[in-house]
């Protein structure tokens, strides 16, 4: 079925509660509506959501939003592993549907807002899980050729929080189901900071513990979606050079002593320093402007406190934040929320 709603209200359809309006909302539940649909005598620009969640509207949008709402049970191939969801089911649905059936795979992606088919898009991760660890296929409508295809997820250039639908084919593809290989036999992934401790002394492991156990730390870390606006981590995490990193520790040793120690990942040759970490030591954690604010127990989280917050607030304090690390530290960071 396709739903046409002119000057379309956007606020209940963005985690950041923007209030904002489209001149079209255009939903779908099947995928023959996409062949049905008259892209041409659509307003331009075109643009496909999904949970609205990793998005920051900077003002109202001219052009059509087009939400993908194909959703149903799993379809699930217990013989190949292999698990077929709607695009528009919701991610975390997905991983509780997983966790229940005791199936391995999602559940370190526990909590994560949006929905399936924005996970091949953005490659969502989550304490040393990334989305294309799990993912086998993803169907799309192409609108190049007008027709459907099957994507091999070898072929999307999926990189940290990016693929090539996010760069060369922006605008191309609208995915309609996306495919999961999840597995029978126990496949834990505890490395990631405080997993394996919070799951001291559990003798079976099982995806419905991790699960809780991610949920619990999330919970503890992360504003609640119900109650507070945000598009969780508003920041990349930078990767810089070894001699590059060395300078940010001796920074860190001249404003806190001798005994500072910088938290950081080796990717490769290079090293991950945590955008938060930097955020905190500029003294942004918890500073506000306006009614948006840098969250109290995460800094690469800003939230839309107030719930009145404007695209112009939630944008000046990115841009002070993005001015003082590279002041401070050299790095510049790059947001990961899609600026619209
Ligand atoms: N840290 C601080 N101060 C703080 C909070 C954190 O210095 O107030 C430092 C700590 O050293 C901590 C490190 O930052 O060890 C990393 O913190 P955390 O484990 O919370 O992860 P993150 O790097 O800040 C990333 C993802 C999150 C994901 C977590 C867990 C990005 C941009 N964000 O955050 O993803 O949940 O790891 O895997 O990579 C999201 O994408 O929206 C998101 C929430």
């Amino acid at each position: 079925m396709i739903t046409r709603t002119a000057d379309f209200d956007l606020s209940t359809r963005n985690t950041f509660r923007m209030k904002v309006r489209c001149a079209l909302f255009v939903e779908i539940t099947a995928e023959e509506d996409l062949q049905e649909l008259d892209f041409a005598s659509l307003p331009k620009p075109l643009m496909v959501m999904g949970g609205g969640s990793n998005l920051l509207f900077r003002g109202d949008f001219p052009g059509t939003v087009l939400h993908v709402a194909i959703t149903g049970a799993p379809a699930w191939d217990p013989g190949s592993g292999l698990v077929t969801v709607g695009a528009g089911v919701v991610f975390d649905a997905f991983c509780d549907w997983a966790a229940q059936k005791d199936l391995w795979g999602p559940e370190n992606l526990s909590l994560i807002p949006g929905e399936c088919g924005a996970s091949a898009v953005q490659n969502i991760g989550a304490y040393g899980v990334e989305v294309k660890d799990i993912l086998a296929d993803i169907r799309a409508w192409d609108t190049l050729e007008g027709k459907f295809v099957h994507i091999s997820p070898s072929h999307c250039a999926y990189g940290y929080r990016t693929s090539l639908f996010k760069t060369d084919w922006k605008g191309r593809y609208i995915i309609t189901y996306v495919t999961y290989r999840l597995s029978a036999d126990p496949r834990p992934v505890l490395d990631y900071g405080g997993i394996r401790k919070a799951l001291e002394g559990q003798e079976v492991l099982s995806p419905r513990l991790i699960r809780d156990t991610i949920i619990g730390i999330r919970n503890a870390k992360l504003p609640d979606p119900a109650v507070t606006g945000s598009a969780g981590s508003f920041f990349c995490n930078p990767v810089v050079d070894k001699a590059h990193f060395e300078r940010i520790v001796s920074i860190a040793k001249e404003d806190n002593g001798q005994d500072c120690k910088v938290p950081h990942f080796e990717v490769g040759d290079r090293i991950k320093v945590p955008a938060a970490w930097m955020i905190e030591q500029c003294g942004f954690k918890g500073k506000a402007n306006g009614g948006a604010r840098v969250y109290r127990n995460q800094p690469l989280v800003i939230v839309n406190e107030s719930g009145d917050a404007t695209p112009d607030e939630i944008v000046a304090l990115e841009n002070a934040i993005i001015r003082a690390v590279e002041a401070k530290y050299g790095v510049t960071l790059h947001p990961e929320v899609e600026h619209i």
